[in-house]
Protein backbone atom coordinates (compact mmCIF):
# COMPACT_ATOMS: atom_id res chain seq x y z
CA UNK A 1 0.00 0.00 0.00
CA UNK A 2 1.10 3.59 -1.00
CA UNK A 3 1.76 6.24 1.72
CA UNK A 4 -1.12 8.38 1.45
CA UNK A 5 0.74 11.40 2.76
CA UNK A 6 2.53 13.63 0.83
CA UNK A 7 4.53 17.03 1.82
CA UNK A 8 6.08 19.60 -0.23
CA UNK A 9 4.84 20.12 -3.27
CA UNK A 10 0.99 21.16 -4.51
CA UNK A 11 -1.34 18.27 -3.35
CA UNK A 12 -4.43 17.65 -5.03
CA UNK A 13 -7.08 15.01 -5.26
CA UNK A 14 -6.57 12.72 -2.46
CA UNK A 15 -4.04 14.50 -0.40
CA UNK A 16 -5.97 17.67 0.07
CA UNK A 17 -8.29 17.75 2.62
CA UNK A 18 -11.35 19.96 1.24
CA UNK A 19 -11.15 23.48 2.26
CA UNK A 20 -14.69 23.75 0.88
CA UNK A 21 -14.97 27.16 2.75
CA UNK A 22 -12.13 29.05 1.02
CA UNK A 23 -12.23 27.17 -1.84
CA UNK A 24 -15.78 28.45 -3.18
CA UNK A 25 -15.20 31.67 -1.74
CA UNK A 26 -12.21 31.90 -4.01
CA UNK A 27 -14.46 30.68 -6.87
CA UNK A 28 -17.34 33.49 -6.25
CA UNK A 29 -14.24 35.91 -6.00
CA UNK A 30 -12.89 34.86 -9.33
CA UNK A 31 -16.29 34.77 -10.60
CA UNK A 32 -16.61 39.00 -9.88
CA UNK A 33 -14.55 41.77 -11.70
CA UNK A 34 -12.44 41.62 -8.72
CA UNK A 35 -9.04 40.41 -7.62
CA UNK A 36 -8.11 38.26 -4.74
CA UNK A 37 -4.73 38.66 -2.19
CA UNK A 38 -4.19 35.51 -0.53
CA UNK A 39 -1.92 35.78 2.34
CA UNK A 40 -0.21 33.08 4.55
CA UNK A 41 2.64 32.07 6.61
CA UNK A 42 5.21 29.34 3.92
CA UNK A 43 3.41 26.28 3.38
CA UNK A 44 0.01 26.89 4.90
CA UNK A 45 -1.82 25.33 1.14
CA UNK A 46 -2.02 28.39 -0.58
CA UNK A 47 -0.51 27.27 -4.03
CA UNK A 48 -2.70 24.14 -3.57
CA UNK A 49 -5.92 25.71 -3.16
CA UNK A 50 -5.65 28.40 -5.59
CA UNK A 51 -4.65 25.85 -8.07
CA UNK A 52 -7.67 23.50 -7.03
CA UNK A 53 -9.51 26.41 -7.18
CA UNK A 54 -9.01 27.34 -11.02
CA UNK A 55 -9.09 23.75 -12.22
CA UNK A 56 -12.42 24.03 -10.66
CA UNK A 57 -13.20 26.81 -12.08
CA UNK A 58 -12.47 25.55 -15.67
CA UNK A 59 -10.81 29.15 -16.64
CA UNK A 60 -7.23 29.92 -18.23
CA UNK A 61 -4.32 30.87 -16.42
CA UNK A 62 -1.68 31.69 -15.95
CA UNK A 63 0.68 31.14 -13.40
CA UNK A 64 3.47 32.84 -12.61
CA UNK A 65 5.94 32.32 -9.96
CA UNK A 66 7.95 35.53 -9.50
CA UNK A 67 11.19 33.74 -6.76
CA UNK A 68 11.95 32.86 -10.21
CA UNK A 69 11.73 35.73 -12.44
CA UNK A 70 14.51 37.76 -12.27
CA UNK A 71 13.48 41.26 -14.54
CA UNK A 72 10.75 43.41 -16.28
CA UNK A 73 11.69 41.69 -19.10
CA UNK A 74 11.73 37.49 -17.86
CA UNK A 75 8.31 38.57 -16.74
CA UNK A 76 7.02 39.76 -19.73
CA UNK A 77 8.42 36.60 -21.33
CA UNK A 78 7.30 34.26 -19.40
CA UNK A 79 3.61 35.45 -19.68
CA UNK A 80 3.87 35.37 -23.42
CA UNK A 81 4.87 31.92 -23.44
CA UNK A 82 2.38 30.91 -21.78
CA UNK A 83 0.01 32.86 -23.38
CA UNK A 84 1.00 30.65 -26.70
CA UNK A 85 0.92 27.64 -24.85
CA UNK A 86 -3.04 28.22 -23.97
CA UNK A 87 -3.74 29.62 -27.69
CA UNK A 88 -3.08 28.55 -30.71
CA UNK A 89 -0.23 30.33 -32.80
CA UNK A 90 -2.74 31.26 -35.86
CA UNK A 91 -5.07 33.02 -33.71
CA UNK A 92 -2.57 34.83 -31.92
CA UNK A 93 -0.90 36.01 -34.94
CA UNK A 94 -3.11 39.14 -35.61
CA UNK A 95 -2.95 40.13 -32.25
CA UNK A 96 1.29 39.67 -32.41
CA UNK A 97 1.14 42.27 -34.81
CA UNK A 98 -0.07 44.92 -32.85
CA UNK A 99 3.38 44.32 -30.80
CA UNK A 100 5.02 47.60 -30.68
CA UNK A 101 8.77 45.65 -30.49
CA UNK A 102 7.87 42.19 -32.56
CA UNK A 103 8.87 39.15 -30.83
CA UNK A 104 10.59 36.28 -31.72
CA UNK A 105 9.15 32.77 -31.44
CA UNK A 106 10.83 29.38 -31.29
CA UNK A 107 9.54 26.20 -30.49
CA UNK A 108 11.24 22.82 -29.49
CA UNK A 109 8.88 19.89 -30.59
CA UNK A 110 11.01 17.77 -29.10
CA UNK A 111 10.59 19.01 -25.56
CA UNK A 112 7.22 20.56 -26.64
CA UNK A 113 8.28 23.89 -24.86
CA UNK A 114 8.06 27.42 -26.54
CA UNK A 115 10.98 30.00 -26.03
CA UNK A 116 10.40 34.16 -26.68
CA UNK A 117 13.15 36.95 -27.28
CA UNK A 118 12.38 40.41 -27.88
CA UNK A 119 14.30 42.19 -30.74
CA UNK A 120 15.95 44.28 -30.52
CA UNK A 121 16.03 44.66 -26.96
CA UNK A 122 16.52 47.47 -25.35
CA UNK A 123 15.97 48.77 -21.12
CA UNK A 124 13.87 51.39 -22.21
CA UNK A 125 11.44 49.13 -24.25
CA UNK A 126 10.85 46.99 -20.89
CA UNK A 127 8.09 48.87 -20.10
CA UNK A 128 6.31 49.00 -23.39
CA UNK A 129 7.12 45.29 -24.16
CA UNK A 130 4.92 44.58 -20.52
CA UNK A 131 2.17 46.58 -21.37
CA UNK A 132 1.69 44.92 -24.84
CA UNK A 133 2.06 41.35 -23.35
CA UNK A 134 -0.71 42.51 -20.54
CA UNK A 135 -2.84 43.88 -23.15
CA UNK A 136 -2.81 40.76 -25.55
CA UNK A 137 -3.66 38.97 -22.32
CA UNK A 138 -6.57 40.94 -21.78
CA UNK A 139 -7.27 40.74 -25.80
CA UNK A 140 -7.51 36.44 -25.91
CA UNK A 141 -9.29 36.56 -22.97
CA UNK A 142 -13.46 36.69 -23.22
CA UNK A 143 -16.29 37.73 -20.82
CA UNK A 144 -16.97 34.10 -20.38
CA UNK A 145 -13.47 32.73 -19.81
CA UNK A 146 -11.61 35.19 -18.24
CA UNK A 147 -7.89 34.14 -17.47
CA UNK A 148 -7.16 34.43 -13.93
CA UNK A 149 -3.09 35.64 -13.60
CA UNK A 150 -1.83 34.30 -10.48
CA UNK A 151 1.39 35.55 -9.14
CA UNK A 152 3.27 33.40 -6.24
CA UNK A 153 5.20 34.68 -3.91
CA UNK A 154 4.41 38.02 -5.31
CA UNK A 155 6.36 40.19 -2.44
CA UNK A 156 9.10 39.02 -4.29
CA UNK A 157 7.90 41.91 -6.96
CA UNK A 158 9.69 44.26 -4.20
CA UNK A 159 13.07 42.51 -5.17
CA UNK A 160 12.87 42.37 -9.22
CA UNK A 161 13.53 45.51 -10.12
CA UNK A 162 12.90 49.05 -8.59
CA UNK A 163 9.23 50.08 -9.47
CA UNK A 164 8.07 47.22 -10.62
CA UNK A 165 5.14 47.11 -8.57
CA UNK A 166 4.40 50.60 -9.87
CA UNK A 167 4.15 49.45 -13.52
CA UNK A 168 2.23 46.43 -13.27
CA UNK A 169 -0.26 48.04 -11.04
CA UNK A 170 -0.74 50.97 -13.80
CA UNK A 171 -1.22 48.19 -16.28
CA UNK A 172 -3.34 45.99 -14.79
CA UNK A 173 -5.47 48.43 -13.68
CA UNK A 174 -6.18 49.03 -17.40
CA UNK A 175 -7.10 45.24 -18.14
CA UNK A 176 -10.68 44.77 -17.94
CA UNK A 177 -11.17 40.75 -18.73
CA UNK A 178 -8.41 39.80 -16.09
CA UNK A 179 -8.48 38.23 -12.85
CA UNK A 180 -5.89 38.01 -10.56
CA UNK A 181 -4.91 36.16 -7.46
CA UNK A 182 -1.84 36.85 -5.84
CA UNK A 183 0.10 34.66 -3.05
CA UNK A 184 2.27 35.85 -0.90
CA UNK A 185 4.18 34.40 2.10
CA UNK A 186 5.59 37.12 3.87
CA UNK A 187 2.68 38.28 5.99
CA UNK A 188 3.90 41.73 7.00
CA UNK A 189 5.55 41.91 3.12
CA UNK A 190 2.09 41.58 1.78
CA UNK A 191 0.38 43.52 4.05
CA UNK A 192 2.33 46.34 3.33
CA UNK A 193 1.98 45.73 -0.26
CA UNK A 194 -1.85 45.59 -0.06
CA UNK A 195 -2.57 47.76 2.62
CA UNK A 196 -0.01 50.37 2.77
CA UNK A 197 -1.97 53.81 1.07
CA UNK A 198 1.53 54.12 -0.50
CA UNK A 199 2.14 51.07 -1.92
CA UNK A 200 0.74 51.37 -5.57
CA UNK A 201 -1.07 47.93 -4.99
CA UNK A 202 -2.96 49.74 -1.92
CA UNK A 203 -6.61 47.99 -2.13
CA UNK A 204 -5.88 46.35 -5.37
CA UNK A 205 -7.98 43.47 -4.51
CA UNK A 206 -9.71 41.52 -1.57
CA UNK A 207 -7.61 39.99 1.28
CA UNK A 208 -7.69 36.63 2.34
CA UNK A 209 -6.02 35.12 5.21
CA UNK A 210 -5.45 31.18 4.94
CA UNK A 211 -5.85 29.57 8.07
CA UNK A 212 -4.43 26.31 9.23
CA UNK A 213 -6.65 23.58 8.49
CA UNK A 214 -9.57 23.09 10.99
CA UNK A 215 -8.44 20.23 13.95
CA UNK A 216 -12.18 18.30 12.97
CA UNK A 217 -11.25 18.23 8.97
CA UNK A 218 -7.62 17.28 9.51
CA UNK A 219 -8.49 14.91 11.96
CA UNK A 220 -10.65 12.98 9.58
CA UNK A 221 -8.73 13.20 7.14
CA UNK A 222 -5.86 11.25 9.39
CA UNK A 223 -8.12 8.87 10.91
CA UNK A 224 -9.78 7.39 7.57
CA UNK A 225 -6.33 6.71 5.97
CA UNK A 226 -4.77 5.75 9.85
CA UNK A 227 -7.61 3.01 10.13
CA UNK A 228 -6.55 1.02 7.33
CA UNK A 229 -3.49 -0.28 9.07
CA UNK A 230 -4.32 0.38 12.71
CA UNK A 231 -6.87 0.06 15.35
CA UNK A 232 -5.53 2.80 17.22
CA UNK A 233 -5.81 5.30 14.61
CA UNK A 234 -8.01 7.77 16.35
CA UNK A 235 -5.32 8.44 19.23
CA UNK A 236 -2.30 8.20 16.66
CA UNK A 237 -4.44 11.36 14.53
CA UNK A 238 -5.39 13.10 17.36
CA UNK A 239 -1.91 12.91 18.83
CA UNK A 240 0.03 14.15 15.35
CA UNK A 241 -2.36 17.03 15.47
CA UNK A 242 -1.43 17.95 19.21
CA UNK A 243 2.22 18.14 17.72
CA UNK A 244 1.87 20.20 14.49
CA UNK A 245 -1.27 22.29 15.91
CA UNK A 246 -2.68 22.09 12.43
CA UNK A 247 0.11 23.01 10.22
CA UNK A 248 -0.76 21.54 6.85
CA UNK A 249 2.86 20.83 5.95
CA UNK A 250 4.15 19.74 9.18
CA UNK A 251 1.01 17.36 9.74
CA UNK A 252 1.65 15.74 6.36
CA UNK A 253 5.17 15.22 7.07
CA UNK A 254 4.95 13.97 10.48
CA UNK A 255 1.96 11.80 9.24
CA UNK A 256 4.22 10.39 6.03
CA UNK A 257 6.49 9.23 8.91
CA UNK A 258 4.52 7.64 11.39
CA UNK A 259 2.53 5.70 8.40
CA UNK A 260 5.94 4.64 7.31
CA UNK A 261 7.21 3.24 11.03
CA UNK A 262 3.63 1.25 11.29
CA UNK A 263 3.43 -0.01 7.79
CA UNK A 264 7.27 -0.53 6.98
CA UNK A 265 8.90 -0.26 10.56
CA UNK A 266 6.61 -2.58 11.87
CA UNK A 267 6.69 -0.39 14.92
CA UNK A 268 3.67 -0.74 17.48
CA UNK A 269 4.39 1.36 20.36
CA UNK A 270 4.70 5.17 20.96
CA UNK A 271 4.58 5.14 17.16
CA UNK A 272 3.92 9.35 17.00
CA UNK A 273 6.97 9.63 19.79
CA UNK A 274 9.20 7.42 17.46
CA UNK A 275 8.53 8.95 14.32
CA UNK A 276 9.21 12.53 15.92
CA UNK A 277 12.74 11.51 16.83
CA UNK A 278 13.28 9.96 13.51
CA UNK A 279 12.45 13.55 12.30
CA UNK A 280 14.46 15.35 14.83
CA UNK A 281 17.66 13.28 13.53
CA UNK A 282 17.15 13.26 10.21
CA UNK A 283 17.16 17.32 10.63
CA UNK A 284 19.41 17.34 12.88
CA UNK A 285 22.09 18.88 10.41
CA UNK A 286 19.78 21.42 9.30
CA UNK A 287 18.44 22.35 13.21
CA UNK A 288 22.37 23.21 13.91
CA UNK A 289 22.84 25.20 10.98
CA UNK A 290 19.67 27.16 11.53
CA UNK A 291 20.84 27.73 15.04
CA UNK A 292 24.28 29.10 14.04
CA UNK A 293 23.02 31.42 11.88
CA UNK A 294 21.21 33.26 14.37
CA UNK A 295 22.19 36.17 16.44
CA UNK A 296 22.53 35.72 20.08
CA UNK A 297 19.07 37.62 20.73
CA UNK A 298 17.22 35.88 18.33
CA UNK A 299 18.34 32.53 19.84
CA UNK A 300 17.05 33.77 23.31
CA UNK A 301 13.87 34.42 21.33
CA UNK A 302 13.95 31.11 19.85
CA UNK A 303 14.69 29.14 23.73
CA UNK A 304 11.22 31.11 24.91
CA UNK A 305 9.20 30.50 22.19
CA UNK A 306 10.73 26.36 22.47
CA UNK A 307 9.33 26.97 25.82
CA UNK A 308 5.97 28.46 25.56
CA UNK A 309 6.80 31.52 27.12
CA UNK A 310 6.55 35.10 25.81
CA UNK A 311 9.66 37.10 24.69
CA UNK A 312 7.93 40.49 25.11
CA UNK A 313 7.18 40.11 28.61
CA UNK A 314 11.27 39.35 29.89
CA UNK A 315 11.97 41.82 32.48
CA UNK A 316 16.05 41.70 31.29
CA UNK A 317 15.07 42.24 27.42
CA UNK A 318 13.58 45.99 26.08
CA UNK A 319 10.18 45.33 24.49
CA UNK A 320 11.53 46.75 21.36
CA UNK A 321 14.34 45.00 21.17
CA UNK A 322 11.70 41.52 21.52
CA UNK A 323 9.56 42.91 18.98
CA UNK A 324 12.25 43.13 16.30
CA UNK A 325 13.47 39.66 16.92
CA UNK A 326 10.12 38.35 16.54
CA UNK A 327 9.97 40.51 13.34
CA UNK A 328 13.45 39.04 12.05
CA UNK A 329 12.11 35.29 13.15
CA UNK A 330 9.00 36.23 11.27
CA UNK A 331 10.02 37.08 7.93
CA UNK A 332 13.05 34.68 7.90
CA UNK A 333 10.54 31.97 8.21
CA UNK A 334 11.65 30.62 11.99
CA UNK A 335 8.79 32.08 13.40
CA UNK A 336 4.88 32.39 12.53
CA UNK A 337 2.47 35.14 14.13
CA UNK A 338 -1.04 33.51 14.15
CA UNK A 339 -2.88 34.46 17.22
CA UNK A 340 0.50 34.48 18.75
CA UNK A 341 4.25 33.71 18.15
CA UNK A 342 5.49 30.51 17.62
CA UNK A 343 8.02 28.49 16.51
CA UNK A 344 7.28 27.51 12.43
CA UNK A 345 8.66 23.78 12.47
CA UNK A 346 7.53 21.66 15.54
CA UNK A 347 10.86 19.56 15.46
CA UNK A 348 13.14 22.64 15.24
CA UNK A 349 10.97 23.75 18.43
CA UNK A 350 11.80 19.86 20.07
CA UNK A 351 15.37 19.87 18.56
CA UNK A 352 15.83 23.20 20.81
CA UNK A 353 14.21 21.92 24.18
CA UNK A 354 15.98 18.53 23.58
CA UNK A 355 20.25 19.98 23.12
CA UNK A 356 19.38 23.73 24.55
CA UNK A 357 16.85 23.60 27.24
CA UNK A 358 17.67 19.67 28.88
CA UNK A 359 21.65 19.41 28.50
CA UNK A 360 22.42 16.05 28.13
CA UNK A 361 24.44 15.52 31.32
N1 LIG B 1 -5.68 21.21 1.68
C1 LIG B 1 -4.64 20.50 2.09
N2 LIG B 1 -4.82 19.27 2.63
C2 LIG B 1 -3.79 18.57 3.09
N3 LIG B 1 -2.52 18.99 3.06
C3 LIG B 1 -2.26 20.21 2.57
C4 LIG B 1 -3.30 21.02 2.05
N4 LIG B 1 -2.76 22.16 1.61
C5 LIG B 1 -1.43 22.07 1.83
N5 LIG B 1 -1.11 20.90 2.42
C6 LIG B 1 0.24 20.46 2.84
O1 LIG B 1 1.09 21.61 2.92
C7 LIG B 1 2.15 21.52 1.96
C8 LIG B 1 2.44 22.88 1.38
O2 LIG B 1 1.39 23.30 0.52
P1 LIG B 1 1.54 24.50 -0.51
O3 LIG B 1 0.28 24.58 -1.28
O4 LIG B 1 2.81 24.33 -1.27
O5 LIG B 1 1.67 25.74 0.50
P2 LIG B 1 2.09 27.26 0.24
O6 LIG B 1 1.84 27.58 -1.19
O7 LIG B 1 1.25 28.05 1.20
O8 LIG B 1 3.55 27.37 0.62
C9 LIG B 1 1.69 20.49 0.94
O9 LIG B 1 2.77 19.82 0.35
C10 LIG B 1 0.87 19.53 1.83
O10 LIG B 1 1.71 18.63 2.50
MG1 LIG C 1 3.28 28.14 -2.63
Amino acid sequence: MKNPFKFGTVVEEEFFTDRQEELQYICRVMDSENHLALISPRRFGKSSLVLKAVKQLKRPYILLNMQSITSTKDLSNRILESVLKLYPMKNLKVLLRNFRIVPTISTNPMTDSIEVSFNPFSKENNDMILEDVLQLVNEVSTEKKRIILIFDEFQEIKEIEKDLDKKLRGILQLQDKINCIFLGSQESMMEEIFNDKKSPFYHFGLIMQLKRIPEDEFFQFLNERFSKITTQSESISREILHVTHCHPYYTQQLAFQVWDAIQYQKIANDVVSQAIEQLIQMHDLDFERFWINLNKTDRNTMMLLAQGKSPMMQRDTSTSTSFSSLKRLTRNGYAIKTDTYEIEDPFFQRWIQQNLLQPKI
